[in-house]
Formats: C-alpha cells, structure tokens, sequence
C-alpha cells in the first residue's frame, strides 16, 4: 500500500502574493513600452495571471501572449533540447517583451525562448522567474525578476505539476513521499 503523499508547504499565498506586487512595481519603474507579457505553458499559468493584475495595480496594460515548450520528458532526466509545442500569435517587432515562467533551472527553456523572441526583433526581452534554482545552471541567462530563491527539490503546486497532479494548490510545496513509492515513474509537464 502506498501512503498518500504529503505537501510541505515552501512558499505561502501570503508570501507570493506580496512578492509578485513588489516585482510588478519594479517593473512598471522600468516604464515598458508596448508590453507583451509571453507566459510559459504549462506551469507559469497562475503565476502569470497573478503577475498581470498585479501590473494592472501597478498601472500598465500589458498585452498577454502564450507559448508552449517542452525541455524534458521525465522528472530527472533533462534532455537537453527545446521544442515548441505552441508559438506566440502576436508579432513582438519593436515591443517590449516580458517573458514569464515558473521555474528556472537548467536555463535552457528561457534562454531558448528570450533568444527567438529578440531575434524576431522584440525591442527588449526581460525574463521574469517565480523561482530559481540555483547551481543547476547549464546554460548562461540571467533572468531580470526572480520571485524566490528555491532549494534544490522538485516543487508542486501554483502552476507546478508532478504526473499531471498539485498544479491547483495555492503555494509551492515540496511532495513528500512514503519509502514504497516508486519516484522514477513520475513524470511532470512544463
Ligand atoms: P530548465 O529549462 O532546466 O530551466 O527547466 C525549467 C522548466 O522545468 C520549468 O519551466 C518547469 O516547467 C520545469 N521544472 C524544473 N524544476 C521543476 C520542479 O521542481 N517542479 C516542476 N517543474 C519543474
Ligand atoms: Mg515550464
């Protein structure tokens, strides 16, 4: 039998909540122009939709725009490779351009999509994390607003999946597993 898994909570409501206003008036001082705010699929979705009406509160007017990419197929194993799964609609030629993903870690999927994005002419392309992994870098790209520093534990929750499940939860939360479960099998989904 295996016991049904635990979620220790990392990062509150409360503390996203607050994290996202502070990082949505910092970047309405940077006075953006033309905004498109390019959410990653699938698991920036509530951060981003957090994250635009906090920039409404801070007075811009972005336009919002979705893509879809894949780095990985299972949970441990990085492949290494970025495909799109589904492009942005819009032209970014001459915009300012804000893209939004949930977690960074090897760096491959921003730096994959801030380099398609500024070489269709955008006119800047900030890059804005809820998380950060640090030291699991494998490619150089600094984002300009990281929400949160986050040890080194595959999270769930707000957005994040593991084997389709947790992305509903409100906060970020580590999975703690019962010693029968069996965590090769699982898989997670952008
Ligand atoms: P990167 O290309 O290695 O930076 O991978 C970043 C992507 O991997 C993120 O957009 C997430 O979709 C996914 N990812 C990385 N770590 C986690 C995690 O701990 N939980 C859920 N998804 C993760
Ligand atoms: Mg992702």
């Amino acid at each position: 039998m295996t016991a049904a898994p635990r979620i220790r909570t990392l990062f509150d409501e409360n503390q996203i909540a607050r994290r996202i206003d502070e990082i949505a008036r910092q970047i309405a001082t940077t006075d953006p122009r033309d905004l498109l705010v390019v959410a990653v699929l699938k698991g920036s979705f509530m951060f981003a939709a957090d994250l635009i009406r906090a920039l409404h509160r801070a007075g811009l007017a972005p336009h919002v725009e979705f893509t879809h990419l894949s780095s990985y197929r299972t949970a441990t194993v990085s492949s290494g490779q970025v495909t799109i799964l589904k492009d942005v609609d819009s032209d970014v030629r001459g915009r300012d351009v804000l893209l939004v993903d949930d977690i960074l870690e090897s760096g491959r999927t921003l730096a994959f999509a801030k380099d398609l994005l500024a070489a269709r002419g955008a006119r800047k392309v900030a890059t804005c994390v809820l998380l950060e992994k640090p030291g699991k870098r494998a490619v150089r790209v600094n984002p300009d607003y990281v929400g949160f520093t986050c040890p080194d534990l595959f999270v769930v929750g707000y957005g994040m999946d593991v084997a389709h499940a947790y992305r509903q939860l409100p906060f970020v939360g580590v999975v703690e597993h019962g010693a029968d479960d069996n965590q090769g099998e699982l898989t997670f989904n952008g």
